[in-house]
């Protein structure tokens, strides 16, 4: 991926999450898909009182893109200021398996980024 694509994933994801809905974890975190027509989707986590209603940054972006036809992801940003980088769960690595063969994964936060692939963070991924 090309340093510009990149650094526009990396500063959509870190808007996304100025939009997180975190009460509890108080972890906020944005994602950023790139799709197949060169489009951007945002998402940020937004939880909820019976914890297990929350969802993820990533799975949030995923789906509003699939709602607007975007069925083809070809790379995730994720972005968080906490300590560590915010690899994606293991739910989110699921589905983006479901709209993608392979996808390039930036993990970012405050101190810098990491790139990685979906191949190797979800290898031989259930389809
Ligand atoms: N979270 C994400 O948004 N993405 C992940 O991949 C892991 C966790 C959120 C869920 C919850 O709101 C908070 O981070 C703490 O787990």
């Amino acid at each position: 991926m090309d340093a510009k694509t990149k650094n526009k994933l990396i500063a959509a994801a870190e808007e996304a999450a100025e939009n997180a809905y975190c009460p509890y974890s108080g972890y906020a975190v944005g994602a950023a898909v790139l799709t197949g027509s060169g489009k951007v989707f945002c998402g940020c986590n937004v939880e909820n009182a019976s914890y297990s209603l929350t969802v993820c940054a990533e799975r949030n972006a995923i789906f509003r893109a699939v709602g607007e036809r975007e069925k083809e992801i070809v790379a995730l940003c994720v972005y968080s200021a906490g300590d560590r980088l915010p690899y994606p769960c293991g739910a989110c690595r699921q589905t983006l398996a479901e709209f993608c063969d392979d996808a390039e994964i930036i993990v970012a936060g405050k101190d810098g980024s990491k790139e990685t692939t979906l191949k190797k963070l979800l290898p031989s991924a259930f389809r």
